[in-house]
């Protein structure tokens, strides 16, 4: 089974007990709830689980009049059962098997159990027992490390990360991505603990790759303002199996969930970074839905440009009625090889970065158009050559002037297309200000 392991971070001021929270407002204005109930965004029937962990909620839904759980607050025995104040006899459910047939237990007991821990609840409980402090804060502000065995599950507050001078290659989870120095935070650093826990440190299973050069800082990132972007909001760091079916973006998100409780938070005001280190080249192929210029043969050179692993594909279409414009600039500004026919929405090659090429497919004949713009923006142009292998679906048909190579389809060969995004993508990999650049050797 493939496990995915989520690391909690919290950027900012939270208390390491926990649960115990900040308690809301005693003294509300009549009139006022006494607590933002719309933020626990949970299904009626969780909410008395809910209670059940968040006591200082139920104590404040007790007292005050809007409150919309008051029906559940007779409930408040009902638990998940991974917490040690659950009764066995209110817990959620508990496995049942009427016979034993497999070789790994022979008592029903012990296979209840077993699927139990493995499979049910009694996983998060087993997580929460394990959970030990790396890092310890000594004052206000400070930051925290708490991990369970293996690292598989995190929690980090005001955690500290340098991505100035990552390499990044063609591994997705690469292993050294962090060196010494480059995460960590203010805090008292159990450096043994830390590294006795590296049995089962593989991308799937474990932080341990990310966590080992933790690094217990001298200086305090946010009072020192050492930092130039500080997210305060919860972050959930997830590292995907293969969000490319069903079974396997199930397991990636079943485990959200189980991090959800083994953290007992359940906002969905939070951001999830999907944590992968792959320095891929992002291709992105601007398509037309006009009546003219299309690529006749786009899907098939989107499939020849998916057999190169290092390209990440995308076909875009810059319609602003169903892609809003600073959409289509945020994607026009994480394109490293922008494609497209000749047409206005070349112009987005304004907002590629600078190491960025563009290929205008075809010209059709306009030579200087988008060539000029290119170079007064300053990024590299291409566009095809071969006239031979580029096959127009007729001579086009300008509405007043007749023939008209701009008002025709295109198909394009493939191998000659292919040769010339490689050569495209080269110019990219060789800027340098291509951030994933490997550090060349100095001799
Ligand atoms: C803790 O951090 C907050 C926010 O940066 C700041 O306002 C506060 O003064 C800090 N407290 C201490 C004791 O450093
Ligand atoms: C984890 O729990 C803490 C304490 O309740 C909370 O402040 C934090 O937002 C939670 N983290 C996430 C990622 O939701
Ligand atoms: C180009 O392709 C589009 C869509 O397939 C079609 O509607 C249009 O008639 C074609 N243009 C020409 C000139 O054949």
């Amino acid at each position: 089974m493939l496990m995915l392991l989520i690391l909690g971070v919290l950027l900012h001021g939270v208390s390491l007990s926990g649960q115990e929270e900040a308690s809301p407002k005693a003294d509300g204005i009549p009139g006022e709830p006494l607590f933002n109930y719309a933020s626990i965004r949970l299904p009626q029937e969780h909410i008395p689980f809910f209670l059940h962990n968040n006591r200082h909620v139920a104590t404040v839904c007790k007292k005050d009049s809007h409150c919309p759980y008051k029906k559940h607050l007779e409930n408040l025995k009902f638990c998940w059962g991974y917490e040690k104040s659950c009764k066995p006899e209110f817990r959620f459910g508990y496995p049942l098997c009427t016979y034993v047939d497999m070789g790994w237990t022979d008592t029903l007991e012990s296979a209840q159990d077993i699927f139990w821990k493995q499979a049910d609840f009694g996983y998060a409980g087993e997580r929460l027992e394990e959970l030990h402090v790396l890092c310890q804060p000594e004052e206000t502000n400070d930051s925290s490390l708490v991990c369970s065995r293996y690292l598989q599950y995190c929690r980090a507050t005001n955690l500290y990360l340098d991505l100035r001078n990552i390499k990044r290659d063609h591994d997705r989870f690469k292993e050294d991505f962090f060196q010494s120095g480059e995460i960590g935070g203010h805090c008292t650093l159990d450096i043994r603990t830390l590294m006795s826990q590296g049995q089962r440190k593989s991308p799937l299973q474990s932080w341990f790759a990310e966590l080992q050069s933790y690094t217990q800082l001298a200086f305090r990132p946010i009072e020192t303002a050492e930092c130039d972007v500080v997210i305060e909001k919860p972050t959930y760091f997830m590292k995907l199996d293969a969000g490319v079916n069903m079974y396997h973006h199930f397991c990636d998100f079943i485990n959200l969930y189980i991090t959800q409780h083994v953290n007992n938070s359940f906002s969905t005001d939070v951001y999830i970074v999907m944590w992968d280190t792959d320095g891929r080249i992002r291709v992105t192929i601007l398509a037309r839905s006009t009546e003219y210029r299309k690529i006749l043969n786009q899907n098939e050179l989107v499939n020849a440009l998916k057999t190169v692993s290092t390209l990440e594909v995308r076909i875009v279409d810059y319609k602003y009625k169903e892609l809003g414009f600073l959409d289509q600039l945020r994607i026009s500004h994480n394109t490293d090889i922008f494609i497209g026919m000749h047409g206005a929405g070349l112009t987005h090659l304004l907002f590629l970065p600078d190491w960025a090429a563009v290929f205008e497919l075809y010209n059709c004949g306009d030579e200087r158009c988008y060539l000029d713009l290119a170079r007064l923006r300053g990024i590299h142009y291409i566009t095809w050559r071969r006239q031979n292998k580029v096959f127009p679906q007729d001579k086009g048909h300008h509405p007043t002037l007749g023939e008209h190579p701009k008002f025709t389809n295109y198909s394009f060969d493939v191998e000659e297309f292919m040769y010339l995004v490689l050569q495209a993508a080269d110019h990219v990999l060789q800027h340098p200000k291509w951030p994933f650049k490997k550090k060349r050797d100095e001799l």
